[in-house]
């Protein structure tokens, strides 16, 4: 037996100023695209913008429904919205925001597993790392790569097309 560490990287922001003219537009997609929302049942607002390759931003937000699976999170609205329409164009960065009950939540909303699943995917698809950013009013989160938010992702299908 031998005991092992991993270790994941990201960058941690106090607020937008520091980061950089294009990430800044970014998070103020992501912010906007809360207004998207359709969260009757848990009043929590996530919003996504997808910026793609060819500069186009992609926004996404999430929406609920009264029978509560049949709901889908902002990150999954934006990247199967964006997988749809630009098939062949790949993701550069995917920022994402939440706030409870109309305020920005202090620490970022983090992807739940089946977003992180969702991204894993569409980065093996474009064969490339996509950069993620998550936005809190205390703090805002930059990972480089999707390994970095899903550690240990499944890839044991090879992909053959
Ligand atoms: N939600 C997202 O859209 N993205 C996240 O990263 C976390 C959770 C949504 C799902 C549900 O509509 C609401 O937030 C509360 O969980």
């Amino acid at each position: 037996m031998s005991t092992k560490r991993l270790t994941i990287n990201y960058e941690e922001f106090a607020s937008p100023a520091e980061m950089s003219p294009e990430d800044q537009a970014l998070i103020a997609a992501c912010l906007e695209a809360q207004k998207g929302s359709y969260s009757p049942y848990s009043r929590f607002r996530v919003g996504a913008a997808l910026k793609l390759e060819n500069g186009v931003v992609i926004k996404g937000a999430n929406q609920e429904n009264v029978a509560y699976p049949s709901g889908l999170c902002a990150e999954r609205t934006a990247m199967f919205a964006a997988g749809a329409n630009y098939p062949d164009v790949a993701f550069d960065t995917l920022a994402v925001a939440g706030s409870d009950k109309g305020v920005l939540c202090e620490s970022p909303a983090s992807p739940c597993g089946a977003c992180r699943q969702v991204m894993a995917e569409y980065q093996k698809k474009q064969g490339k790392p996509f950069k993620i950013i998550l936005v809190g009013s205390k703090r805002i989160r930059k990972f480089h790569k999707v390994d970095d938010v899903l550690p240990f992702i499944f890839d044991s299908l090879k992909m053959e097309e």
